[in-house]
């Protein structure tokens, strides 16, 4: 990558508010009423059970969060698209899938936060949280079907393959602090860049663009993913939990390995030792602050900028059909990520 897209990926280009504030002030006034539509949608789906059901969904829906998924759908669209039905359901289905991992990732985690809210598991149990989550993942096939494509379908379902691979592969590795790289990585891949490419991919193939075009964005998608879920692996060492809205040290607490740890393991021979058993709030904090120290966290973050420039690159291959710049300032905000 050249210097200055290198520059561009750590976020040097922009005023104080860095690649985000830029998007906001430059594009949501154009995005807003979308994702406002889509905001009107979700609520029909996650009203519609009704009782505990419709309660649990639509707390999670209220609850807030940053509505990426969708937003990418539509900023792949083809330049000067505007979004019909099939868009439309694109955008709820990927949302919809999300907040279905979430609820149910919430389960296996032992999640007690989230979207500065407490989690379904939290409030309603177990079995209310397998219950809305299941009923999450359905409607998004429900509406994406309405679409008519069946290569959209198609996406979705292997996305969703990705998914609970993903999550299976994060319960495989818990607690092991000889986890590699590479299984790090490749779960990133299933659990959260596979729906982010997803999104880009159905945003241009339902807008009109051709195999090529489909196949760069899904490049970017999965480039932005991997950065997103590393910057989120980050934040848990080093956010605050008013800000991220989920409890800081979560991944540390609930034995989940992720790169900073890795990292900081190979730097830090002492620190294996201070993580057999349970962990004190205490030797949380010291942990999380000894991980810092060992240089990891900078470490971590060079890579997710890789991940970036990739996503950048990738996205030299859609020519003049989507308009990129938006795409890459959303790519740049992903490693600058305060929540
Ligand atoms: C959280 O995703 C799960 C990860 C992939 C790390 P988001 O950070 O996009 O969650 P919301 O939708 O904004 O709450
Ligand atoms: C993302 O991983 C999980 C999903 C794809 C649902 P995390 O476990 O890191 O997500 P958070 O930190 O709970 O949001
Ligand atoms: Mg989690
Ligand atoms: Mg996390």
């Amino acid at each position: 990558m050249s210097a200055e897209g290198m520059g561009a990926a750590r976020g040097v280009r922009h005023g104080p508010g860095g690649a985000l504030e830029a998007f906001k002030q430059q594009y949501m006034d154009s995005y807003a009423p979308l994702l406002a539509e889509v905001e009107r949608r979700l609520l029909l789906v996650t009203e519609r059970p009704g009782r505990t059901l419709g309660e649990s969904c639509t707390l999670t829906l209220e609850a807030g969060g940053k509505r990426m998924r969708p937003l990418l759908v539509f900023l792949s669209m083809a330049r000067g698209q505007e979004p019909d039905e099939r868009l439309y359901a694109a955008a709820v289905a990927m949302e919809l899938v999300h907040m279905a991992t979430l609820v149910h990732d919430d389960v296996l985690d032992a999640a007690e936060l989230r979207r500065g809210e407490p989690t379904v598991v939290a409030r309603y149990g177990e079995g209310v949280s397998i219950s809305s989550g299941d009923y999450m993942f359905s409607s998004a096939f429900e509406a994406l079907a309405g679409s008519g494509s069946p290569a959209a379908v198609s996406m979705l379902a292997a996305t969703s393959l990705d998914l609970s691979r993903g999550e299976l592969l994060q319960m495989r590795g818990s607690g092991d602090l000889e986890l590699t790289l590479n299984v790090y990585e490749e779960r990133c891949r299933l659990k959260t860049a596979s729906l982010f490419s997803t999104a880009c991919r159905l945003g241009a193939l339902l807008s009109g663009c051709g195999e090529d075009v489909v196949q760069a964005m899904g490049e970017y998608g999965a480039g932005i993913g991997m950065a997103f879920q590393i910057s989120d692996d980050i934040l848990d060492f080093s956010g605050d939990s008013d800000r991220i809205g989920k409890r800081f040290g979560a991944d540390l607490r609930d034995g989940t390995v992720t790169l900073p740890l890795i990292l900081a393991l190979e730097m830090d021979e002492e620190l294996s030792g201070m993580l057999n058993g349970e962990l004190s709030e205490e030797s949380l904090l010291h942990v999380c602050r000894r991980v810092a120290a060992s240089g990891a966290l900078a470490q971590a973050q060079e890579r997710a900028f890789a991940y970036v420039a990739q996503a950048v690159e990738a996205l030299e291959r859609v020519g003049e059909q989507i308009e990129t710049a938006p795409l890459e300032l959303v790519a740049e905000a992903t490693v600058d990520r305060r929540g």
